[in-house]
């Protein structure tokens, strides 16, 4: 460590969150994060839903700190604990000729760091924030420390944060293997295909309610693979056969099976909650309505057009299988859940808002001008869902150039004063 003067260094990285269409749930070890079956999910569009976060390291540092939108957040945690420990052990010599900063290998164990992170999207909403939150913070300090380490490697680090953060070190397609080894150091998550290879499928995301979850996926799945039956005949017997079938239909670009096979496994995971032992409800009433909107579609239309599926919480995430049916969709789903009169549908439909325009809804009258389809009928749903996110299979982790991105001060490390919401999803 050359420089006299006290220096920062830092890089600033974003991530995408995922949506798993063969759901993750149960562990068969709770501190290295070892899940029971395989899952598969399609990363989101980091342009519409992510986690920025900005690594930071410096001799002036006098311990690791985290703020987490804002507000600094406690790094005791295990979680934490575990990443950063897996990180800093293979963290390798790094030099910055235009600072004079020559770090080595060794000096990584006495230094500090300072890391902020922000998402897009509200935090524990059941829209998987930790799954970009870990991924990102891992990302981030792997290229602020060289790692060395390949995205699948570091997807195992990720995992050790929270299970489902190791499947958004990749773009498109991505399946995690559950591995079968003590360490885990085979658990580890694969590109499938990149986000290219099933370009014309698009994604709405019902944010049905905004508020912090009630039961933690954590202590759920903790409570479902001591109690529920329907989860050991899932893990030994369903999710073997589904994962290779969900592979060939994502091979193919088959939406039929595609469809079948994702709204197939959200209900059984969610049959796994109801199974389990005090039983956890994380769907509601407009989660179910909107499933029979879409089975009642699906079938009347007699070929899937549009797949659900819902993790931990009330949210619906739906895939239409091209454009023109997400507008459709887009339709049908604001008929009968159209804002409350006070909204504009500026803010209720956010992300990719061409679908809007193409739907001939941009202006504020647009949803009186819309006829019921069949399925909605007198079901008009006022209210219930907080609002809509149009979005599409997207790329993986990138680290963002442009310094105005990055959260912490390059002279201080500490967060800088521009305003977080300015990064919100609009
Ligand atoms: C329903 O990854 O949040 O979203 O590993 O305990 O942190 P931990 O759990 P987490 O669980 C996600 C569960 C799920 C399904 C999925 O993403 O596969």
């Amino acid at each position: 460590m050359a420089a006299e003067k006290p220096w920062v260094l830092m890089v600033t990285a974003q991530t995408p969150t995922n949506i798993a269409v063969i759901k993750y749930w149960g562990k068969r070890d709770e501190s290295r994060i070892l899940p029971i079956n395989d899952s598969i999910s399609v990363t989101l569009d980091p342009d519409h839903l992510c986690t920025v976060t900005t690594a930071a390291v410096s001799p002036a540092f006098d311990r690791d700190r985290m703020w987490l939108n804002g507000k600094e957040i406690s790094l005791s945690g295990s979680r934490f604990q575990n990443c950063l420990r897996e990180i800093r052990t293979r963290a390798c010599d790094v030099e910055d000729k235009g600072k004079c900063v020559k770090i080595e290998k060794k000096d990584w164990e006495k230094l500090h760091l300072h890391i902020a992170s922000y998402n897009n999207f509200p935090t524990a909403a059941g829209l998987a924030s930790s799954a970009a939150g870990f991924a990102c913070l891992v990302f981030a300090l792997s290229k602020l420390m060289n790692v060395n380490e390949d995205q699948s490697q570091l997807s195992a680090i990720a995992r050790q944060g929270s299970g489902s953060a190791c499947r958004s070190l990749f773009g498109g397609f991505v399946k995690w293997t559950m591995g079968n080894k003590e360490d885990g150091t085979d658990s580890v998550a694969v590109q499938l295909t990149d986000e290219k290879h099933w370009n014309d499928l698009v994604i709405i995301i019902a944010v049905v309610s905004s508020r912090q979850k009630e039961t933690s996926s954590t202590s759920g799945m903790r409570e479902s693979v001591e109690t529920s039956l329907l989860l050991r005949h899932r893990a030994r017997e369903v999710v073997p056969q589904r994962v290779l079938q969900m592979e060939e239909a994502i091979k193919n670009r088959d939406f039929e099976s595609f469809a079948q096979l994702t709204c197939a496994d959200s209900n059984q995971f969610h049959a796994v909650c109801l199974d389990t032992s005090p039983p956890i409800f994380y769907m509601n009433d407009t989660s179910h309505r909107i499933i029979s909107l879409i089975e009642k579609w699906n079938r009347s239309d007699g070929t899937p057009q549009v797949a659900y599926t819902f993790d931990a919480g009330p949210n619906a995430v739906m895939i239409a299988r091209n454009r023109n049916v997400a507008i459709q969709l887009l339709q049908k789903l604001l008929v009968c859940f159209p804002p409350n009169p006070d909204t504009d549908m500026n803010s209720y439909v956010l992300g990719d808002k061409s679908i809007l325009q193409e739907a001939g809804l941009g202006g504020a009258n647009g949803v009186e001008a819309l006829h019921p389809p069949p399925e909605v009928k007198e079901n008009v749903h006022k209210g219930e869902v907080n609002y809509f996110i149009c979005t599409r299979p997207g790329r993986g982790p990138v680290l963002l150039q442009d310094q105005t991105h990055a959260l912490l001060d390059s002279a201080t490390g500490l967060p800088n004063l521009s305003s977080p919401e300015k990064r919100t999803l609009a």
